[in-house]
């Protein structure tokens, strides 16, 4: 092969696999949101309750809500028991709320096979209608040195605050 067709090569395998990665970026990102929308998800002690933001949250008021796999990991007080980690697949979901109303999905997932995945978490925010906010590409920057902050609750915050 002369210069000229390994270049063409080399920029034809660019592409290719830019093009793959930006796929695969856009389906984690469709997974997560309909992770967030789901219909079979469990509130925080079982309450469909809007909390107040505590210990410099920067989310404003929400619900949380868990996947059947998170909620299995719960202790009977409802929160992960202290040094306890989640199972893969787990799924936290806080809904954001303004004024009685939804505006923000922020959602952590345990994927650690995830490319996407910074301290095994998959990190993401969303509005109601699917736009993503922060994308998982982000790798979850600025949310991860907020969240390994407090108690060891395999970096969440909310079962110390409430
Ligand atoms: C300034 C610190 C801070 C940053 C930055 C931050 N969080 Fe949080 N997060 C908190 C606190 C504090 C709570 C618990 C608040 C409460 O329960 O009142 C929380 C709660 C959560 C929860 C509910 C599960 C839990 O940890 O209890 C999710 C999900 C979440 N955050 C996702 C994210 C995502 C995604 C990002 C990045 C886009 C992010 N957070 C950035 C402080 C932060």
């Amino acid at each position: 092969m002369n210069s000229t067709k390994i270049t063409f090569s080399l920029c034809i395998l660019t592409i290719i696999s830019l093009a793959v990665f930006s796929c695969k970026k856009k389906k984690t990102n469709e997974a997560l949101y309909e992770d967030a929308t789901s219909g079979s998800l469990s509130f925080y002690k079982s309450k469909d309750t809007i909390w107040d933001p505590k210990g410099g949250s920067p989310h404003g008021n929400f619900k949380l809500k868990f996947n059947q796999t998170a909620f299995n990991a719960l202790g009977a007080d409802g929160k992960l028991p202290t040094g306890q980690t989640f199972p893969d697949g787990s799924v936290i979901v806080k809904e954001v709320y303004s004024g009685g109303s939804l505006v923000l999905y922020a959602i952590m997932k345990k994927d650690p096979k995830s490319k996407f995945a910074s301290n095994k978490w998959v990190w993401g925010e969303y509005e109601p209608n699917g736009k993503v906010k922060f994308g998982v590409d982000k790798e979850g920057k600025g949310c991860v040195s907020c969240h390994t902050g407090g108690t060891n609750r395999d970096l969440t915050q909310s079962f110390d605050l409430h």
